[in-house]
């Protein structure tokens, strides 16, 4: 049995359980979402205790080589003493610029940061509320070609965050963003490649990014964009992209219904198994992947088997805070959420 000493309290860890598990059980008010690894919320300093270095792997050197960690990845196994970074070395300022419906469920936030953000299209921020409560949304907004941050929500019932951001929060509001987070963005240094990006519900996001920063950087090799979605009005920027298929002969976009209401310019299917069934082989291929995780992880096995490089697939998976003790719903009901 070992301790967790955290905020003036000395916490006893269960068998098998991480450091954010230990807390979380006393009651500790500590910062977490996705508890996978993904959405960096829940770092914390390591005061005293070794941390393994697994833990940390997903932070930056300067945050390592400051102690922290990450809550969920470090096993409670061994006696630490932790507390919350200083909010100021992860967090800055930020201020609404405008707030607007992209379809009955999705909403385009567009964000101004204090201080110029580092990005690149295709990443992700965590947006914290006064009260700490805090999740990650990816960029759709090009740092060469928008003047703001560009995030796209997705309310979802009884979502806590999504459901402030759609009924509360206001233009000239101020917010605090972490980041910016993630390994799954456009890289410039080979133009000729051909790229497969499937995303499905609000996963559209950050591939909405990625082919418009792909284009401005005068990118040669093909671009088929995927975007799936279970009835039709969760296909948003339809017109956006058909204009943009248009205007570039290397890009094409093809709107995926998953549902039962069929619509005559829109295919019927999962975008996962129809982009993967057009392209048979992706050998020498890019593929992003982003938004419902099942479908993430399904379609990465798929394209690898279909030859495309491990190191050549980027993944984005929308991991949802799970609030629950034990799982309760279907995969059905899951997809969805996406
Ligand atoms: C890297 C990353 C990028 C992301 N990018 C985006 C983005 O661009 N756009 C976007 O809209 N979202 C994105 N998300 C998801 C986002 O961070 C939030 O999780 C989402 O907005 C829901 O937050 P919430 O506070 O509204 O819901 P929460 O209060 O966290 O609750 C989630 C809701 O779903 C329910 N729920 C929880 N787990 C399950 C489950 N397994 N099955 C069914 N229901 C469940 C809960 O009961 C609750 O109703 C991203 C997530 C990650 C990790
Ligand atoms: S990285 Fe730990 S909760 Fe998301």
């Amino acid at each position: 049995m070992s301790t967790i000493a955290f905020a003036g309290a000395v916490h006893q860890s269960g068998a098998g359980e991480s450091v954010l598990e230990t807390l979380l059980r006393h009651g500790a008010d500590v910062p977490y979402s996705c508890r996978k690894g993904t959405c960096l919320t829940c770092m914390l300093v390591a005061r005293s205790g070794e941390v393994p270095d697994f833990a940390s792997e997903a932070l930056k050197p300067t945050e390592r080589e400051q102690g922290m960690f990450l809550a969920c990845q470090c096993p409670a196994d061994r006696d630490l003493t932790v507390a919350l970074p200083n909010r100021a070395t992860i967090y800055g300022r930020a201020r609404i610029q405008s707030k607007e419906a992209l379809a009955p469920e999705v909403c385009r936030v567009r964000i101004r940061p204090a201080n110029d953000l580092y990005y690149h299209a295709g990443q992700f921020i965590n947006l914290q509320r006064a009260d700490g409560l805090s999740r990650s949304y990816s960029l759709a907004s090009v740092p060469s070609l928008d003047e703001h941050l560009e995030i796209h929500v997705r309310r979802l019932s009884g979502g806590a965050m999504s459901s402030w951001i759609f009924d509360t929060l206001a233009v000239g509001d101020e917010v605090d963003i972490q980041g910016a987070l993630g390994s799954s963005y456009y890289l410039p240094g080979r133009p000729e490649q051909d790229m497969l990006l499937i995303g499905t519900g609000t996963g559209l996001a950050p591939l909405y990014g990625i082919v418009r920063d792909a284009l401005a950087s005068g990118h040669r090799g093909k671009i088929a964009l995927y975007h799936g979605s279970r009835a039709p009005n969760g296909l948003y920027l339809r017109d956006a992209l058909r204009k943009l298929a248009a205007a570039h002969d290397t890009f094409t976009y093809t709107p995926c219904i998953s549902g039962d209401s069929a619509e005559h310019d829109c295919r019927v299917g999962r975008a996962d198994l129809l982009a993967l069934d057009d392209h048979a082989s992706l050998d020498g291929w890019r593929v992003h992947l982003c938004g419902y995780p099942p479908m993430v992880h399904a379609a990465k096995k798929s394209a690898y088997l279909a030859g495309a490089s491990l190191a050549d697939i980027f993944t984005d998976p929308f991991d949802l805070k799970d609030l629950r003790a034990a799982p309760r719903d279907s995969e059905a009901a899951r997809s969805d959420i996406w």
